[in-house]
């Protein structure tokens, strides 16, 4: 044990350390600068992701356990239309039809994550360990590796097995650790002779505040103020546990990396000559990504959040802050358990301060951190509410993350864009700019001397997005959910996305442009036929419920919701079937 006084100094010298280092961001400039033409660094490794619940299916079958995602799907109101991930993709059944994607791709990684329940199906090791799930996973990771793709493995992309949530309440209780810990060396005992990138924990930012604090995400808990900072606490200590135990056990046999995936928006001061408001952009990324990032780097968490929450804890009466504490044998136990960052990044926020009101009944995190959010109507935003594309944003954040915890080897594990379509549109323009764009700040932030090594898009398929349903497609394969062998089709993004990685970069602007012209050509060729074939498909559909009314009219009471020129031309064609089917009888 070291004495008392050695672990002050020890602290006062990491405090020095990290604010040391948060001085190298400049955030006075941002230079958004012209597009860049050049190459990526050789061996920069291009890639597609996916993740098991919204893409598998196969909810049910092959021994699988439940996991807090298939209950909470299952309840009513709590996702779009009510949808679940009950098939998804089915892609538990097309493992040799979905590489075949990526080969045509030309990816060379492939990140997907692996469901605790499917393996485990309590969640709890010595309960039974499920052959056939072993068996899945053990197929999936052969048939990448004979294809010259490498697997990047997330152990928890947010199915936890529902009896650790009903037992012991999921993450808010300590005794997830160990039991994550097992599951962990249970993957790296069956694949780590063949898998050598694992990702422990996927955005655990979402796993805290969407599942703990809003409760939008499973396990649906609203407890607002506690729970997220609870959560995020058990899943920072079975992270460096993890780290551990493959550091001490597996790494030298089997030589891989262990790291974490953080996603973060990017907060850039609405005033950056207002210190107020670089400071408020500032805690916007601490209170995001810095949250795990600091601790796993430099043992506690940033000294922002442990004086926001602090501070405010007291104003509402508390004894203690509402931020968990570590000891000091657990800052230095958790300090270094990353030997790669994954950053997932989709978009950006302005930042101006704003000061919360307190008051017991108003704590949350987002009062916590005393700033507003504002997004510039200027930007696009083709998908998702949330998701506006601000490239430059990207290159920020990878230079923050360069300057504050000294230049980790990073692995972008999603970057992409959705698209709210009800009809099928294969042609999405928008997503090539998006990912030409994007592409191109990660390029220039590589110039800038951030040691990015690789690059994933997200996603591979279109898939179920949480509690949107499938109502937001992230996908460069377009799938068509109605059908049930769920078949894929390449958007023109595929063709644009496989220049790149051809190239490894961006040639020259002549050919960038010649990319994107070919790309959107060939697709409105294989949309007009994909519209083909669903209408048949839909009209042999209505043929089928024709005989079957109660269901019939449910059909039409959703398709009448959405009223679009494509729903419209099906309903004629319905009209027009079922008119000639009375006159036949
Ligand atoms: C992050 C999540 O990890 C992923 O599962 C999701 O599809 C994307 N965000 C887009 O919302």
């Amino acid at each position: 044990m070291l004495p008392r006084c050695a672990v002050t100094v020890c602290h006062v010298l990491m405090l020095v350390l990290c604010l040391s280092a948060a001085e190298d961001f400049d955030w006075t400039k941002n230079d958004h600068g012209a597009f860049y033409y050049g190459t990526f660094p050789a061996g920069f490794s291009w890639g597609a992701g996916s993740s098991a619940y919204q893409t598998e299916g196969a909810w049910d079958k092959d021994g699988k356990g439940l996991s807090i995602w298939d209950v909470f799907s299952h309840k009513k109101g709590k996702i779009q239309l009510n949808e679940t991930g009950d098939s998804s993709c089915e892609g538990y059944y097309k493992v040799k039809d979905d590489i075949s994607l990526m080969k045509e791709l030309k990816l060379s990684h492939y990140r997907f994550s692996i469901s605790w329940p499917r393996l485990i199906p309590t969640g709890i090791k010595s309960d039974h360990v499920n052959e056939k799930g072993i068996q899945y996973y053990d197929h999936l990771i052969d048939h990448l590796l004979e294809n010259k793709i490498t697997p990047i493995v997330t152990l928890y992309h947010w199915d936890l097995p529902q009896v650790l949530q009903e037992k012991y309440g999921g993450w808010q209780n300590i005794s997830m650790v160990n039991h994550f810990n097992e599951f962990a060396n249970l993957c790296f005992e069956k694949f780590g002779n063949r898998v050598k990138y694992w990702i422990t924990f996927n955005n655990p930012w979402s796993v805290a505040v969407e599942g703990y604090e809003t409760g939008e995400h499973a396990p649906g808990l609203k407890l607002r103020g506690t729970g997220a900072y609870k959560a995020a606490h058990h899943i920072i200590k079975a992270h460096a546990k993890v780290w551990h135990t493959y550091d001490t056990q597996w790494r030298g046999k089997q030589k891989g990396l262990v790291g974490i995936s953080l996603s973060g928006d990017w907060g850039e001061p609405v005033d950056i000559t207002n210190q107020k408001d670089i400071e408020a952009a500032e805690r916007y990324v601490q209170f995001y990504i810095g949250w795990f990032a600091t601790p796993i780097f430099y043992g506690d968490y940033p000294q922002v959040m442990k004086d926001f929450i602090g501070r405010k804890s007291v104003q509402h009466g508390l004894g203690t802050s509402r931020l968990p504490t570590f000891s000091p044998q657990e800052k230095s136990y958790i300090k270094g358990t990353c030997d790669f960052l994954g950053i997932g990044h989709f978009t950006t926020r302005y930042i101006t301060q704003k000061n919360n009101p307190s008051g017991r009944s108003s704590s949350s995190y987002f009062l916590d951190r005393d700033l507003a959010e504002l997004v510039d109507p200027r930007w696009p935003d083709p998908g998702s509410e949330w998701l506006y594309s601000v490239p430059w944003g990207f290159r920020r954040l990878l230079n923050f993350v360069k300057t504050q915890y000294g230049n980790p080897m990073i692995y972008v594990t999603e970057n992409g864009v959705s698209e709210k379509m009800s009809c099928t549109e294969l042609c999405d323009d928008w997503r090539i700019h998006y990912y030409k764009d994007y592409i191109n700040e990660m390029l220039k932030a590589i110039k800038d001397g951030v040691n990015v090594k690789g690059y994933t898009a997200w996603s591979l398929l279109d898939k179920f997005e949480w509690d949107e349903g499938y109502s937001e497609r992230f996908g460069l394969y377009y799938v068509d959910f109605r059908d049930k062998n769920k078949p894929r089709y390449p958007k023109a993004s595929v063709q644009f996305y496989k220049r790149i990685i051809s190239s490894n970069g961006f040639p020259n602007q002549r050919e960038v442009e010649n990319w994107r012209r070919k790309a959107v050509e060939t697709c409105s060729s294989s949309n007009q036929l994909l519209a083909a074939e669903e209408q048949r498909s839909t009209a042999a559909n209505i043929l089928r419920l024709i005989h079957d009314p109660l269901t019939s009219h449910m059909e039409m009471v959703t398709e009448i919701v959405v009223p679009t020129v494509c729903t419209l031309s099906i309903l004629l064609s319905a009209i027009f079937l079922m008119f000639l089917l009375r006159r036949r009888n």
